[in-house]
């Protein structure tokens, strides 16, 4: 009852929450916090103080590098789950992490949008290549994210889907908001061949319970494709907006 109600004052305030969801993202320093979350370091590295009291982040040294990461095993683990799997918007964080992420690498040239993948604010036939990484699961048409993907790449682009084979891990929809527990392969060859992509032999990185598959598709050559442009003018736009709702 004490540590509940601790770990339940500490993330009673927004920057705490955020700072919970991002480091169960990953281990993060306080100079990446700080950066991520727009806020002075003294405020950050206060709010980071208090939540390592209250038994929810650990913050350990690596070389001159301390980071903060969710703390494991604690009286307040099942709470901190649930609230990182709760109804907050992640998406903002997330891109916050990957400009980080970017910049560590030493990766100038990388951008970060913000995009719905059912329809990408993106010209038709505009990339080389598209990774869809970890992220089909969450989408209740994986059909239609993966003819948005197609629609731009160029001829002979690759898209690369990274994702899970079917598995039964129903916990994953209710924690973890997963809508589907998997792709068959099949089902994304026929999806890809259906979006005008050639698809390859998958690769299973075998695990247990998970197996990750990536796949490969090549957008053809000559293949006229179904662009987003064609499905507005065949369906009335009322319609293809419910549909993209
Ligand atoms: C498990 S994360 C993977 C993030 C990243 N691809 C990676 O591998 O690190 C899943 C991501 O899917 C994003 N996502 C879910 N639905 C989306 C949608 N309709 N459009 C764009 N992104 C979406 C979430 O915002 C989240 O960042």
């Amino acid at each position: 009852m004490e540590h509940l109600l601790a770990a339940l004052r500490a993330v009673a305030e927004p920057t705490r929450l955020r700072l919970v969801v991002l480091c169960a993202r990953g281990e993060l320093t306080v100079s990446e916090l700080t950066q991520i979350l727009g806020q002075s370091q003294p405020r950050v590295s206060r709010h980071l103080k208090l939540l390592c009291e209250a038994g929810l982040l650990d913050r350990f040294r690596e070389g001159s590098w301390v980071f903060y990461r969710l703390r494991q095993s604690s009286p307040a683990g099942a709470l901190t789950r649930q609230l990182v799997a709760a109804c907050i918007d992640q998406s903002r964080e997330m891109l916050a992490v990957a400009r980080v992420n970017l910049e560590r690498a030493g990766l100038e040239n990388g951008l970060v949008r913000l995009g719905d993948m059912y329809r990408l604010a993106l010209a038709d036939a505009s990339f080389d290549a598209v990774v869809i990484h970890q992220v089909l699961h969450y989408a209740d048409r994986p059909a239609a994210v993966i003819a948005e993907a197609a629609r731009v790449l160029r001829s002979g682009g690759i898209l690369v889907l990274v994702d899970f084979a079917p598995h039964s891990l129903e916990f994953l929809r209710d924690e973890h908001a997963h809508r589907r527990l998997g792709f068959a392969d099949s089902e994304v060859a026929e999806w890809c061949g259906a979006a005008g992509l050639d698809p390859a032999p998958a690769h299973h990185l075998a695990g247990d319970p998970l197996t990750v598959v990536i796949w490969t598709a090549q957008r053809h050559a000559a293949a006229r494709l179904r662009t987003a442009g064609d499905v507005r003018t065949e369906i009335p736009d009322a319609v293809f907006e419910r549909e993209l709702r």
